[in-house]
């Protein structure tokens, strides 16, 4: 779970790998040597599309020892939190915008056992986590809508995962900050100098196998020269 020496942690997204394969192809990021893993759950509601769910997630647990990144973009993540846990999500992440009552909902994921986490869509101020920072693992700063793969980096992700990093070593925190959506090769190194740890890559990993290769590929445009 650890960053590497890079400073990276990524995690692909599963939303581009073969639904048809989808045991096969969690074998073969472990065995690629990935540590993470990015699942984009979707419910047509929150978001236009939809993908899977926790029983989906819970007889992948079975066999995979992958970190669980599970990034809800549904309404209402409350009624369904631990449905997730029990599913086996190591972290859960909850958009801001689907949370009447964030705090509570941050507080519930850590007591059922997960690490708390929240994703922010590209509109969203920081300020609606910085009282929550103490008490959060990650926060996810979407840099597309969400939705779908393959979309372009909105620009201005930038600054402000710059500026979260800053609130971030102003508070008592050791939040770490994850960035989702139009992540390539050419940005990546951009986005670790601003802040983040953590970055999802769906289209960019999953187009271009072996998956080794890919994992190296992201390690050495994130390593300094
Ligand atoms: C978008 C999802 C992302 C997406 C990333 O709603 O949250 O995780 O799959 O895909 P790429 O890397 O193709 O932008
Ligand atoms: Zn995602």
């Amino acid at each position: 779970m650890q960053p590497d020496a890079t400073g990276l942690i990524l995690s692909p997204s599963l939303l581009s790998c073969d639904f048809s394969r989808l045991g096969e192809e969690l074998a073969a990021l472990e065995s690629a040597g990935l540590s993470w893993v990015h699942w984009d759950v979707m419910d047509g509601h929150f978001v236009p599309n939809i993908t899977f769910g926790p029983g989906v997630i819970a007889k992948c647990r079975k066999n995979s020892g992958l970190f669980f990144d599970v990034h809800l973009m549904i309404s209402s993540p409350d009624t369904y939190i631990k449905e997730f846990v029990d599913a086996g999500a190591d972290l859960v992440c909850v958009h801001a915008e689907a949370c009447t009552h964030l705090e509570r909902t941050v507080s519930e994921i850590t007591r059922m056992g997960a690490k708390p986490a929240v994703a922010l869509n590209p509109h969203t101020p920081l300020a609606v986590v910085e009282y929550l920072l103490p008490q959060l693992f990650m926060v996810l700063i979407m840099s597309v809508n969400p939705g779908f793969g393959g979309q372009r980096f909105i620009p201005f992700s930038l600054g402000k995962i710059r500026a979260l990093r800053r609130m971030i070593d102003g508070l008592d925190s050791k939040a770490i900050i994850q960035v989702d959506g139009g992540v390539t090769l050419e940005n990546s190194r951009e986005l670790l100098e601003a802040g983040a740890t953590a970055l999802v890559s769906g289209s960019a990993f999953f187009s271009n196998p072996p998956y080794a290769e890919r994992h190296a590929a992201f390690k050495s445009a994130c390593a300094r020269n």
